[in-house]
């Protein structure tokens, strides 16, 4: 008798356009794994999500990515979870053993990781600015204050969003939306929505951006978006969404499927190439 594979996945709603599986499939490839990371649906109620999860569970899954839109459901879901889990109120991964689930939160590292390899020398983020107040800003602020005690300043349309980011400790200051182009600031994330394909661009001139300062989309669909060609042009590094798509993905190969994970220019191209495509996010 052969082995039995190692299988994971990635549950959502919908998940047809998800790149996961695809990242997965390249590493797994890459060192001959007997491994499947596999496109999971489950409709977004809590009865559906624990009825798929726990069958996923009893099935021998070692584990599950999670996306859009069950990552706080994940988090209350789950039996125990990690503290930044728990900090940003949410998870992207559920790992199971025996018919235990903990609940962890790989978009933090996966933005520290994509902020730090667009500059191997060191980066100053002594200030940020997260534009945007869901829950992709709360991650991203997250890292930057664990990961470069960073000072984090947030701006969002709802002001009452930043505030709340602020009363939890995620965030140090609330400024409103309209002054988003007079910030001082080593890091600028883009943590909305806006510049998604079908979404209008995100305006920001980077006037007040310091030397030697990053710019940071989470979208990459597409991947060059408005934001990012504007701090090109003002001398910012660039840091676009799948840099940080591929290192949240990181952890849960190692965990689940296969001993060596590496970000480097084949997958990314590799992606890329999958980009053409619409579809949804992670
Ligand atoms: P996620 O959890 O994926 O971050 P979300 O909670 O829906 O998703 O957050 C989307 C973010 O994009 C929010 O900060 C949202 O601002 P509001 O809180 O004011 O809704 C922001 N956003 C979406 N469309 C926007 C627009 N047209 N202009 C400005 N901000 C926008």
């Amino acid at each position: 008798m052969s082995a039995a594979p190692r299988l994971a996945g990635v549950i959502g709603w919908p998940i047809g356009h998800s790149l996961s599986p695809n990242v997965h499939a390249y590493w797994a490839a890459r060192e001959n794994a007997l491994a499947h990371y596999i496109p999971i649906t489950a409709a977004p109620d809590d009865a559906s999500f624990r009825r798929v999860v726990e069958g996923l569970c009893a099935a021998g899954f070692r584990g599950l990515n999670v996306t859009v839109p069950h990552k706080e459901r994940a988090l209350r879901y789950a039996d125990e979870a990690s503290d930044l889990a728990r900090r940003v109120g949410a998870a992207n991964m559920l790992t199971f053993d025996g018919d235990r689930a903990r609940a962890d939160n790989s978009d933090v590292e996966g933005f520290a990781e994509a902020l730090r390899a667009a500059a191997p020398d060191g980066f100053n983020a002594a200030r940020a600015l997260v534009l945007g107040a869901g829950g992709a800003a709360r991650a991203d602020a997250v890292a930057l204050k664990t990961a470069f005690a960073a000072h984090v300043t947030v701006k969002n349309r709802t002001g009452s969003r930043a505030d709340d980011l602020v009363a939890e400790g995620l965030a140090d200051a609330a400024a409103p939306w309209g002054s988003r182009n007079e910030t001082q600031a080593d890091v600028f994330v883009n943590a909305t929505s806006l510049g998604m394909e079908g979404s209008p661009p995100l305006d920001v001139d980077f006037a007040a951006a310091a030397p030697g300062a990053a710019a940071v989309d989470i979208v990459y669909r597409p991947l060059e978006t408005a934001f990012l060609a504007n701090a090109r042009r003002a001398g910012l590094i660039a840091v676009d969404g799948l840099e940080m798509l591929l290192r949240q993905a990181v952890p849960g190969y190692l965990r689940w499927l296969g001993d060596a994970a590496p970000v480097d220019n084949a997958l990314r191209e590799a992606i890329r190439a999958r980009l053409t495509t619409g579809g949804a996010k992670a």
